[in-house]
C-alpha cells in the first residue's frame, strides 16, 4: 500500500491545500470511530481520555524534540499564546514584542492585545518576499522583551532565517516564540537544536488531523517564572484536586492548559503525527523539495509570475503565484478537480507527502488553460 492510499480524497480529486488543512487518511478516520467505540462500549471513560492528552504531549514532545513536561496540548495555537501572553510581564522597561509582518493574524492580534497592559508592539516590515535579517537587527534591542515569529508565512510560503533572528535576540537578553504551524511535518524542527523559548503549533494542516489540537512548547528554565493568569483545572498541579480555594499551578508547561481538553482531536492527533513519522520527517522534506521544485520550474518556464522565492531555502512546503482574480482560479482549478487556496492576491499550492508529479502536471495544464488569470 502506497502512502497515497490513505488518502482516499486522491480518487477523484487532486489535492494541494495542506496549508490549510491536510487531507483526510483512512487512518484518521479510523482514530475518530475509535473514539465513538471508547464512548460507546465504555460509557465515560474519563481516565482514559486524560492517558489520551497525555500521549499527544508525548506525540507533540517526540516531534520537536523537547521533554513531555515541557509541552502544553491546547486547543488552537490563539489559545497557547494568549495563556504565555498572560505570564509575561510588560510593566517595566523591557516591554516590546517584535512581530514579523508575516505572521498569521491570530498572534499579531494577541501581542497588539497586550498593548493595555504595557507593550509595544512593533513590526518588521517584508522587503518583497523576504524580510531581510538586518530589519530585525533594527527592530530588537534591550528594551524588546519578546520576537515573536512565523517559521515559513501562511501568505507565501517565505522562510524565515530562524537561527540568525535567535541569535540576535538572545544576543540582547529577548525571548522568541516560534510560529510553527506551517512547517511540523514538513521537515525536522527541533526545539533544543534551535535553542528556541517558546513554540507553537497544531495538527490541523501538515500533521494530517482536524481541527480542535494545537501546543505550546515552553523550554524548561523558564517555567518557574511564567505563572499565567490564563488558566483553568487541567492547568493545575493536580487536576483531580478539586480545590476551589487556590489556584495551584502544574510546575510543568501544563500550566498554559485550560479546561476539558478535545477529546475527539486528541484521536485524530495522534493518528496524524502517528502517520507522518511512520513515513519519517526527513523524507516527508526530500519528497516536498521535489515536488515544490516542480511546481516553481513549471510555472517560471510558463511566464507564471512566482511570489515564494526561487531558492529552496527561502520558502516552506507552500509555493505561491500572484493572480490577479485569484477567487475565480480557486474555482477554476477547484472545477478542474484540483484543491488549492488563496490569501491575499496569492494562489497558494501546498503539496505533501501524498502528491505526486502526476498531480502537478495536471495542476500546470489547468493553470496554463486559465493563465489569462495568472498573468
Ligand atoms: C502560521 C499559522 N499559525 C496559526 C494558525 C492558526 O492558529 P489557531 O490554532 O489559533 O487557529 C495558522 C492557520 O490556521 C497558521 O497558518
Amino acid at each position: 500500500m502506497s502512502i497515497r492510499d490513505h488518502f482516499p480524497i486522491f480518487q477523484h480529486k487532486v489535492y494541494l491545500n495542506s496549508c490549510s488543512q491536510g487531507a483526510l487518511s483512512t487512518d484518521v478516520q479510523r482514530s475518530y470511530e475509535a473514539y465513538l467505540n471508547d464512548w460507546d462500549e465504555k460509557g465515560s471513560p474519563w481516565e482514559l481520555w486524560v492517558e489520551r492528552n497525555e500521549a499527544a504531549r508525548h506525540a507533540f514532545a517526540g516531534l520537536i524534540n523537547a521533554d513531555p513536561n515541557e509541552v502544553a496540548v491546547t486547543t488552537s495555537v490563539s489559545a497557547g499564546v494568549s495563556a504565555l501572553a498572560s505570564a509575561l510581564d510588560f510593566g517595566g522597561e523591557r516591554n516590546k514584542v517584535v512581530v514579523s509582518d508575516f505572521e498569521f493574524p491570530t498572534v499579531a492580534q494577541i501581542w497588539h492585545a497586550q498593548e493595555r497592559r504595557g507593550a509595544k508592539v512593533v513590526h518588521v516590515p517584508a522587503a518583497g518576499n523576504l524580510i531581510p535579517v538586518e530589519r530585525f537587527a533594527e527592530a530588537i534591542d534591550e528594551r524588546t522583551k519578546l520576537v515573536s515569529i512565523t517559521h515559513v508565512s501562511f501568505r507565501n510560503g517565505t522562510r524565515l532565517d530562524v537561527g540568525a533572528i535567535l541569535e540576535l535576540a538572545h544576543r540582547k537578553g529577548a525571548l522568541v516564540l516560534l510560529d510553527s504551524y506551517q512547517t511540523l511535518g514538513t521537515f525536522p524542527v527541533d526545539a533544543k537544536a534551535l535553542k528556541v523559548d517558546f513554540l507553537a503549533g497544531g495538527v490541523l494542516k501538515y500533521l494530517l488531523a482536524s481541527a480542535g489540537l494545537a501546543f505550546l512548547y515552553v523550554r524548561k528554565e523558564l517555567l518557574p517564572d511564567l505563572q499565567p493568569t490564563s488558566m483553568g483545572w487541567f492547568s493545575q498541579a493536580s487536576i483531580f484536586a478539586m480545590d476551589v480555594y487556590a489556584n495551584t499551578p502544574s510546575p510543568t508547561a501544563r500550566r498554559f492548559e485550560s479546561g476539558t481538553p478535545p477529546v475527539p482531536s486528541l484521536y485524530a492527533g495522534v493518528a496524524g503525527i502517528k502517520l507522518i513519522q511512520s513515513v519519517g520527517v526527513e523524507r516527508i522534506e526530500a519528497h516536498i523539495r521535489e515536488i515544490t521544485g516542480a511546481i516553481k520550474e513549471g510555472a517560471m518556464r510558463r511566464g507564471f509570475n512566482l511570489v515564494s522565492p526561487v531558492n529552496p531555502a527561502h520558502h516552506g512546503a507552500l509555493i505561491t503565484l500572484r493572480s490577479h482574480k485569484v477567487d475565480l482560479l480557486v474555482k477554476r482549478l477547484e472545477e478542474g478537480g484540483i484543491i488549492t487556496s488563496s490569501r491575499d492576491n496569492n494562489l497558494r499550492i501546498s503539496p505533501h507527502l501524498y502528491n505526486d508529479l502526476s498531480d502537478v502536471d495536471r495542476l500546470m495544464d489547468c493553470l496554463t488553460r486559465h493563465k489569462e488569470l495568472l498573468v
